[in-house]
């Protein structure tokens, strides 16, 4: 992987060189607190995404069930300089079975997340490309991202990326 993000900036906002690596066991700890972030957010965005009380806890454990998984991507994005080694965004997808569709594997992008300061900077194209390619390597013919309705970021983020809506859940609570 290259060290980073390729693509022009805009001229007043130069790219925060990012590092990007998989992600291994060392970085749970890291990773954790930005998912918990990012579930935060969807729940500012949506109260039908009320964020548990156990949250850290399952996220702990869904990382680590991620990073276990054969057929699951997880990237890290660290920073460079004073932020060197720093874990400062991450994205994580899966490869699934669509049984009655052809391509017959997608690759499912459930979660992406970069800190404040190295957002609109082309850092989260770049995260995306990357992990795009990573789960064509493990046979998936179709990327698709899995985002609530309501986050306004997720929604313009991919359709700027040329991703549009295949399924919808829709809920009422009960
Ligand atoms: C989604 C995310 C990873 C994208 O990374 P990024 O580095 O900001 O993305 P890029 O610079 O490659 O692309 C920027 C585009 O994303 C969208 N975007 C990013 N931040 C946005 C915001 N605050 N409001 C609206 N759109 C936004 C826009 O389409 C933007 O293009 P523009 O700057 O021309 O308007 C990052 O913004 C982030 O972590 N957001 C918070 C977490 C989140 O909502 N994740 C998605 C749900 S799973």
């Amino acid at each position: 992987m290259s060290p980073s993000p390729p693509g022009p900036a805009p001229a007043d906002r130069p790219a925060p060189p990012i590092h990007l690596r998989p992600a291994r066991e060392a970085d749970v700890p890291a990773i954790v607190p930005l998912l918990l972030r990012l579930k935060r957010l969807n729940e500012e965005f949506d109260p039908l995404l009320k964020v548990r009380e156990d949250a850290e806890e399952r996220a702990r454990e869904s990382v680590r069930a991620h990073l276990a998984d054969p057929k699951a991507v997880v990237l890290v994005a660290e920073g460079t300089g004073a932020e060197r080694e720093k874990v400062v965004g991450f994205v994580r997808a899966l490869v699934r079975e669509r049984p009655f569709y052809a391509p017959a594997l997608e690759g499912v992008i459930t979660d992406i997340y970069l800190l404040p300061l190295y957002r609109r900077r082309g850092v989260g194209e770049y995260l995306l490309s990357e992990v795009s390619s990573a789960l064509k390597g493990k046979g998936a013919g179709l990327v698709t991202a899995e985002f609530p309705a309501q986050n306004e970021i997720a929604v313009r983020f991919y359709a700027k990326r040329g991703f549009r809506p295949v399924t919808s859940i829709h809920a009422r609570p009960l």
